[in-house]
């Protein structure tokens, strides 16, 4: 089988799991590549995706405001139409329900375009806004990926399709606050977004935008209007010098490596537990379910 994936991610997340499931597929005897699509490459990517003899085609994209980001969706629909088979899947600081529904204006476009989406599965990452997991739980989602992983690997190589279930209040809400997000949220965030006095001019940020929405002038970085809220240029300011003044409550204090957790040997790695309850009781089935999958 030969794979094309396509991936945007923000803070490493979603390009990890791709990577580990890259990793599976190929020790199920697939053929993969991998595109880490930013705003420059993305047509790019789209054409050759196309224009390669894929059997099957990745996408893969974090949950952000229980959608996809919009690049994610200027991507797909710079793909020609087609008649291939597309798998998608999604990393998310949570499991919950409300999230499954996250890439569905992306499989409506592909959909439209002529491609049957065969595969969407998430996997349930550190979160890396709003809310900043214990460091075991953290070390627990990380070594699930792998399991996760093989399952979907072993899924996608032999044809077995599957797909979340989507509830419908569960995906109007997603919308609803997807709309918020995207209206109100990703706009207000990115006009606060300001280089503090911390800041060294080391042109990081500007180097690392997936939109080049940052610029540099003798006064220092300068933010446009065309920010996705994806968090990166805040998390990898190495003097921690980004500020988005009424906006801070969704940046992790601390910050946000996920090189803090990969190939960590911490001895104590587990917060969720078969008897997790109360909030935590929906990610029980995630990390214990018989067939170590995808959440249902
Ligand atoms: C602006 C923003 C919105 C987010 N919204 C959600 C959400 O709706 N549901 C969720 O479970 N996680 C949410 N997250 C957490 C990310 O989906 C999660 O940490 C993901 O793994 C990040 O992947 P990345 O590093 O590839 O960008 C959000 C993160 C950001 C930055
Ligand atoms: S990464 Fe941080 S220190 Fe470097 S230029 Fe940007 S804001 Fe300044
Ligand atoms: S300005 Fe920062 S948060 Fe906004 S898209 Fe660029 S890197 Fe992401």
């Amino acid at each position: 089988v030969n794979i094309g994936i396509a991936v945007f991610s923000g803070t490493g997340n979603t390009m990890h799991v791709a990577g580990v499931l890259a990793e599976r597929l190929r020790n199920h005897g697939a053929e993969v590549e991998l595109f880490h699509i930013d705003a420059d490459c993305r047509d790019q990517i789209a054409t050759r995706l196309s224009t390669t003899a894929y059997d099957l085609i990745g996408i893969g994209h974090p949950v952000l405001g229980f959608g996809a980001t919009p690049l994610m969706l200027r991507f797909v629909e710079a793909l020609p139409e087609g008649r291939g088979k597309v798998f998608i899947f999604k990393s998310a600081g949570d499991n919950h329900r409300i999230n499954n529904s996250a890439s569905e204006k992306l499989m409506r476009v592909l959909q439209g375009k002529g491609y049957e989406i065969v595969h969407d599965f998430l996997y349930v990452m550190p979160c890396n806004w709003l809310i900043g997991y214990r460091r075991p739980f953290n070390l627990q989602i990380i070594d699930t990926v792998a399991a996760k992983a093989e399952r979907h690997a072993r899924e996608l190589t032999v044809g077995v399709r599957s797909f979340l279930p989507v509830h419908r209040g569960w995906r109007l809400l997603a919308r609803f606050f997807h709309f918020l997000e995207s209206r109100y949220g990703t706009r207000q965030f990115g006009r606060s977004l300001r280089a503090g006095t911390g800041c060294t001019g080391c042109g990081l940020c500007v180097a690392s935008c997936p939109v080049s929405n940052i610029n540099e002038d003798h006064r220092g970085p300068r933010f446009g209007s065309e920010c996705i809220w994806c968090m990166r240029c805040v998390y990898t300011c190495p003097a921690g010098a980004i500020e988005a003044p009424g906006m801070n409550w969704c940046i992790l204090k601390g910050g946000y490596r996920l090189t803090d957790y990969i190939g960590a040997t911490d001895r104590e790695r587990t917060f969720i537990t078969r008897e997790s309850g109360g909030y935590w009781k929906h990610f029980v089935e995630y990390f214990f379910e018989k067939k170590n999958g995808s959440p249902s």
